[in-house]
């Protein structure tokens, strides 16, 4: 273990006088174990940090990146730590501060006419749609790691998710942020304005900026009403363009009641299977795709299931759907969406595989598929596909398990960058994106000069530039390091 330098410790003492000695962690001079800050969701990577520190509201926050601006010691900005592509845990170094927003989790406002809530940033997004729910009104971002991410962390990684064919991404639910910049001043700008065209677009520029060009404190949400019935159904299709096919019957037939259209491959749904029989998977067996749709309706629950029988009878005619059941009750709905949710633990406990996480236009991914597995077979026999995700949105977690009885981390070692390669290429020929609602962390910040337009890298990193200059804020994420 290095003995921390005089700045360090110094620096420390700082820490502790604006945050309170308890919520400033140290390998050196507590007890306690600070993996569960250091260590991503996936256990891919182990950061080392100098300290984690715990401020409790705003202007702590300030203090904390004007102390840490001071000694040019650079801050990760963590929410849930539930990211997936290693944009919240600190490097290696042992140098960087962990800022952990989660003690700032107030709800400040709710406004019923302007159907807005606003939150502190370590709010946990669960706990967001109790507060929207005891409103009277619904907030509809919902993701399976919804019990333990904030929406500090959503707004930082411009989070998807299973409701973004209606209502959006994270971005499209934000009315306004409270922002500390990289030089420890607060912006407020909590409008909960639905027009405002006074300049540029500052909130949509934080938005999806992985913490690396401010730090989110708190955000003006907005709420919706509550359908009247949500109606949940699981159909087995026999084909991607089925699956694309029954999409598009479904947005004639529902309209705006259409909130969402998951797919999820035979191969993913076998894990869920394997490893959480008890969640009874239905229909899986004799199909290679089956697809979870969900209609809200703001009339009734005859009319929501009038709708959903009609549309379901008319994909069975014309053949794109193969079986179907509707869920009876809201505990049968809970449970068709927990399957589905249980997909990414189900992988993980599997073993190590390469993520991706891409989209496509809609009406490419049949052709995109088909041709990818093609080429992954020829070039790394054996794989299986661990398929899934958002086709309403064009999203797909288009995943890669090592061959059966093959040690995932051996695997991974001779493969992945060989694999995501193949991978992005395709994207890239299909006119996709490389990240679609994961970000892009550490993870992918070597492939992005290689994806993206050139010229829009070059303007992303002016403004990375101009905004921290002394790149100070979550470094060597999104960007690669100067
Ligand atoms: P963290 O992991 O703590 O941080 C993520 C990024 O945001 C980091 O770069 C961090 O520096 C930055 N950040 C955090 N807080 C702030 C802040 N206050 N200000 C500025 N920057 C900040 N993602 C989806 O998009 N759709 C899904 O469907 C989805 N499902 C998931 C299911 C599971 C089981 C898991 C484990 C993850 C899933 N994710 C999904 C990924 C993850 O949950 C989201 O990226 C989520 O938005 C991260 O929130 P968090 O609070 O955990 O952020
Ligand atoms: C999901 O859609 O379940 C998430 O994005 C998580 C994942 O990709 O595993
Ligand atoms: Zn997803």
């Amino acid at each position: 273990m290095t003995a921390l330098s005089n700045a360090q410790a110094a620096l420390i003492a700082q820490l502790r006088q604006i945050c309170g000695l308890a919520n400033v962690l140290t390998h050196e001079d507590t007890i306690a174990d600070l993996s569960p800050w250091e260590q991503d969701w996936r256990k891919r990577v182990h950061g080392r940090a100098l300290a984690v520190v715990r401020p409790g509201d705003t202007a702590q926050v300030a203090a904390v990146v004007k102390a840490c601006a001071a000694t040019g010691t650079s801050i990760v900005p963590q929410g849930g730590n539930t990211g997936l592509v290693v944009g919240g845990v600190p490097d290696g170094s042992g140098t960087q501060i962990v800022l952990s927003m989660t003690r700032m989790n107030a709800v400040r406002a709710v406004d019923p006419a302007n159907l807005t809530i606003t939150v502190e940033a370590g709010c946990v997004l669960q706990n967001l749609q109790a507060a929207a729910e005891n409103a009277g009104f619904l907030f509809p971002l919902s993701l399976g790691a919804e019990g333990s991410c904030t929406i500090g962390g959503n707004l930082g990684t411009n989070a998807g998710g299973t409701q973004v064919v209606r209502y959006g991404n994270t971005r499209e639910l934000c009315l306004g942020l409270e922002v500390v910049t990289a030089q420890g001043e607060v912006w407020h700008g909590l409008s909960g304005l639905r027009k405002d065209n006074t300049g540029y677009d500052l909130r949509n520029l934080m938005i999806g900026s992985e913490g690396t060009l401010g730090i989110i404190t708190a955000a003006t949400m907005k709420l919706y009403p509550q359908p009247a019935a949500q109606l949940t159904a699981w159909a087995a299709v026999p084909s991607m363009e089925s699956a694309v096919q029954l999409l598009g019957l479904a947005h004639q037939r529902l309209g705006p009641g259409l909130t969402g259209f998951e797919v999820m491959g035979q191969f993913a749904l076998s894990l869920v299977d394997k490893h959480y029989p008890q969640l009874r998977v239905p229909l899986w067996k004799d199909t290679p795709w089956c697809v979870l749709l969900e209609n809200s309706d703001s009339e009734s629950e005859s009319h929501a299931r009038n709708q959903f029988e009609t549309l379901l009878e008319s994909a069975m005619d014309s053949g794109c759907v193969t079986d179907a059941v509707v869920a009876e009750t809201l505990t049968q709905a809970k449970g068709l969406w927990h399957i589905r949710e249980s997909i990414t633990l189900a992988q993980a406990t599997e073993g190590l595989n390469i993520k991706h996480d891409i989209s496509i236009p809609v009406s490419r991914i049949p052709a995109f598929v088909a041709e990818t597995d093609a080429l992954l077979a020829r070039e790394v026999p054996g794989v299986r596909m661990v398929d899934f995700g958002h086709l309403g949105d064009g999203n797909l977690h288009y995943n890669v398990q090592a061959p059966e009885g093959v040690d995932g981390k051996a695997f991974l070692r001779g493969n992945e960058d060989k694999v995501n390669t193949l991978v992005f290429d395709q994207v890239k020929r299909f006119g996709g994106s490389i990240s679609a609602e994961h970000g892009v962390g550490e993870q992918k910040v070597n492939k992005l000069p290689l994806y993206k337009d050139p010229t829009a890298l070059a303007m992303m990193r002016a403004v990375k530039k101009a905004l921290d200059p002394q790149n100070l804020l979550n470094p060597g994420r999104v960007l690669p390091l100067p």
